[in-house]
């Protein structure tokens, strides 16, 4: 398996990202409850070290610097595009010395961090992205990166396990974006988002629910605990055990 992967946040969809903010309402809480997340992770243990998988323009790297004000964080992403709107709009941060960005695939990224150095990996609607056999080497990768208690913090499209109620719920997505596509008169971004769900949907990409968790427990990851879920978006914390 490659460590490279393609990556579909291109073009329109990465110039105009700023439209998952109605497409999925869910993708800024999630955001946010991260922050919280990495906030109350060891709120004493002094000055952390974080990595973010797939920043994208910067979203989720914002909520989690903003709650900690002692995070240092490592943001990668694959996609140029993506990285250049996050290098923009948090040029203070990392003007501060708190955060660097890596232009980088995430597997390739991961494996050349050393063992147990990193107090928290974070990433927000990136690894549902990955096929299954290059998720599970990211997510074996994230078990090694991390210090004993070290905490991995994943909001996410987690599908569900019945493919009869996922179908439901991804029929009335799709609804919901021609309605908010046709009034925005923009067909043509809808398609782009549309072939992105499909690609998503994939049985190579699609990240069902249970056995997602159990990909993180047997990578050694406990607890692994759903701390929300509506629908498909959900957050998942999964520790390292020791520390
Ligand atoms: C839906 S966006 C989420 C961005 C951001 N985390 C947020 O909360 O808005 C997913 C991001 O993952 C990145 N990505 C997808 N596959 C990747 C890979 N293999 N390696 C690194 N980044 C990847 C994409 O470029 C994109 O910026």
């Amino acid at each position: 398996m490659s460590a490279l992967q393609e990556n579909p946040f291109t073009g329109p969809i990465a110039a105009e990202y700023d439209v998952l903010r109605l497409m999925c309402p869910n993708a800024a809480t999630l955001a946010k409850k991260i922050g919280d997340r990495v906030a109350e992770w060891r709120s004493d243990a002094g000055p952390i070290d974080g990595f973010e998988i797939g920043c994208g323009t910067g979203i989720s790297t914002l909520a989690a610097l903003s709650a900690r004000g002692d995070l240092k964080l490592t943001a990668i992403d694959s996609a140029g595009e993506m990285l250049d709107q996050a290098r923009t709009n948090l040029a203070d941060y990392a003007l501060a010395g708190r955060l660097k960005f890596i232009e980088a695939d995430a597997l390739t990224a991961l494996r050349a961090l050393p063992d147990a150095g990193k107090d928290v990996v974070i990433s927000n609607y990136a690894i549902h992205n990955f096929p299954d056999d290059y998720r599970k080497a990211v997510v074996w990768e994230i078990f090694r990166v991390l210090k004993p208690g070290g905490i991995f913090v994943n909001g996410d499209r987690y599908a569900m396990d019945d493919p009869a109620a996922h179908l439901a719920d991804t029929q009335a997505v799709v609804r919901g974006w021609f309605k908010i596509f046709t009034k925005m008169n923009r067909l043509d971004l809808l398609e782009d988002w549309i072939l992105h769900l499909l690609s998503d949907e994939s049985p190579q990409h699609i990240m069902y629910f249970e056995p997602a968790l159990e990909q993180l427990r047997a990578a050694g990851f406990a607890p692994v605990t759903v701390e929300f879920r509506d629908g498909v978006d959900t957050l998942v914390t999964a520790v390292k055990p020791g520390g």
